[in-house]
């Protein structure tokens, strides 16, 4: 019996697991006993990251449904199993209002940001979970359950992937449990157009008093995936240092929306 945060014996994939949100989780599944295989575009960046953590990578883009079963099938040849699944790699891209989009663009947002996690829920369904069980954890944002300016394609896919999560949870169950974790904003590169230059007036308008760290949103993860979130399915765990909840607050304001709003549309945000 492993403690209630235990996964001693348990594998996991995590994607875009260099840098940012993805790494600290993997780091903290790793703390808590799980081997991981990890992944990202960067060849020398995965290799880093799997070295200094003691498990597996494979580089590769996971809009190429390839990549996506060819790591599955690394984990499963590697450690004999696959217990968790996180799917944390997204494109915050095409930035701008949707009039000016380009809709090729715009279905390059839905390949990585929804199709991905759905093709590697399948691998991992069809080459382990399916008959042993497991935990899928998609990571959507805070931001999906509302509208922002310049954010419109990125929003619209993460929605669709909040919606994705509690079919899937359906459809899954009672093997797989799937998840979701929705963070406020980070302190990222893919969010650092964001905080770099407003921090400290962001952390103000933010009842928690600050941004996150991309270790809140890891241990998040880590929970659920643990036994310890073992009748929990289809949720969506907001980590947001009270974004969500700033109405009700005697501070509230919107630093993030005005960040967002300065930006010249169709400048690169990363
Ligand atoms: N930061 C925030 O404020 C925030 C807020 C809400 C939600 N989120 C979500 O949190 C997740 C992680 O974001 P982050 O802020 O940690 O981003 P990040 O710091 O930019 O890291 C992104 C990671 O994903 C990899 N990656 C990007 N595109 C990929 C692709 N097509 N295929 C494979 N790997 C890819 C990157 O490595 P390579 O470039 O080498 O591929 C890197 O390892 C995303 O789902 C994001 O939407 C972030």
């Amino acid at each position: 019996m492993t403690t209630p945060y235990g996964l001693k014996g348990r594998a996991a994939v995590v994607t875009g697991a260099t840098r940012g949100i993805g790494l600290a989780v993997a780091r903290a599944l790793t703390e808590a006993g799980a081997r991981v295989c990890v992944t990202a575009r960067n060849v020398a960046e995965v290799e880093r990251t799997a070295a200094d953590l003691g498990g597996r990578g494979l580089s590769g883009d996971v809009s190429d449904p390839a990549h996506l079963h060819a790591l599955t099938d690394l984990c499963v040849a590697e450690f004999g199993r696959l217990d968790i699944v996180v799917n944390n790699a997204a494109t915050n891209r095409p930035y701008g209002p949707l009039m000016t989009v380009d809709p090729l663009d715009w279905r390059t947002a839905f390949t990585v940001n929804v199709e991905a996690p759905l093709r590697l829920a399948q691998h991992a369904w069809r080459a382990w979970m399916g008959d042993h069980g497991g935990a899928i954890v998609n990571i959507c944002t805070e931001g999906a359950g509302h509208v922002g300016p310049n954010v419109g394609a990125y929003g619209t896919s993460k929605s669709a992937l909040l919606h994705l999560t509690r079919q899937l949870a359906g459809e899954l169950a009672p093997k797989v449990r799937v998840n979701s974790v929705s963070p406020g904003l980070i302190r990222t590169e893919m969010a650092r157009f964001v905080w770099e230059d407003a921090e400290r007036r962001i952390a103000d308008s933010l009842p928690m008093g600050r941004i996150g760290e991309p270790e809140d949103i890891a241990r998040a993860v880590v929970w659920l995936t643990s036994d310890a979130a073992r009748w929990v399915t289809g949720a969506d765990l907001v980590v947001d240092g009270g974004t969500r909840v700033r109405a009700a607050w005697a501070g509230q304001g919107s630093a993030v929306h005005e960040a967002l709003r300065a930006r010249t549309p169709g400048a690169d945000p990363g």
